[in-house]
């Protein structure tokens, strides 16, 4: 009994604050109009990529995307991958889904619910090419440490879907969230670091709202690329 309770706070955790953000006129009307098409409703099964996106290419995930500015840029560039968004703010699923439409895309979809979950329920295991995670919440407060996404057991998580190669990308203006990641990500089994510590600028990659926000209080850029070696 006491075990069950446990296991029910541990999984209150979550690694987000859903704030009920004001949405534009368009966002709303995109969000009413695109959802049947593009965002595909949470269940807890698996997903059939091949059903969703018609074809067998890589299946890159991005955990987070905001207002959704560098995914819809990054799936424009890059047309023989697929991708899907997962995200729980409604204004930045709106924002995004006019964007799909507006740049003509047919590789990338969204999914509204907690990351967390879609991956325990919804991806199989050794399917993912990558995990794209832009600016994650740095929950800077100690006593918040434990909603941050890039940590053991989540961290594992992540290695058992990504296939063999595939690899999770982070990016943070936050050094001190840089530093457990990289620790984090050092400890998961299964994960091998691309690089000696961080990774370089990786210019593939757009520059988003939360980055903007930390460049312009002229914080440092951190860069984590780590691997699945089997
Ligand atoms: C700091 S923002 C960064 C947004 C964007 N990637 C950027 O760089 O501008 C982090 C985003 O992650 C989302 N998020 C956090 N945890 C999540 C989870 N478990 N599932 C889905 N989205 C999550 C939040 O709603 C928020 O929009």
């Amino acid at each position: 009994m006491k075990e069950k309770q446990h296991q029910t706070v541990q999984r209150a955790i979550k690694t987000f604050v859903l704030r009920q953000g004001r949405m534009t006129e368009a966002q709303q009307r995109d969000y009413n109009e695109l959802s049947g098409r593009w965002r595909i409703p949470y269940t807890p099964s698996a997903l059939n990529f091949i059903d969703v996106f018609d074809n067998m290419n890589p299946v890159v995930v991005e955990i987070g995307f905001g207002m959704g500015k560098a995914t819809a840029i990054i799936a424009e560039q890059n047309p023989d991958k697929n991708y899907l968004g997962i995200e729980v703010h409604t204004p930045g699923v709106g924002k995004l889904l006019g964007e799909i439409r507006n740049k003509d895309l047919h590789n990338l979809y969204i999914i509204q619910h907690d990351a967390v979950e879609v991956l325990e329920t919804m991806l199989q295991d050794n399917s993912i090419s990558a995990f794209h995670v832009f600016f994650p919440d740095p929950w800077p407060k100690k006593k918040h440490y434990k909603r941050r996404l890039m940590q053991r057991p989540v961290t594992n998580l992540l290695a058992s879907k990504l296939s063999t190669g595939g690899y999770i990308y982070m990016a943070t203006d936050w050094e001190p969230y840089a530093e457990f990641a990289l620790e984090e990500l050092s400890q998961t089994e299964k994960l091998i670091n691309r690089y000696d510590s961080y990774a370089p600028h990786q210019k593939w990659r757009p520059e988003t709202r939360f980055e903007q926000k930390g460049l312009s209080a002229e914080r440092e850029i951190y860069e984590l690329i780590f691997e699945k070696s089997e």
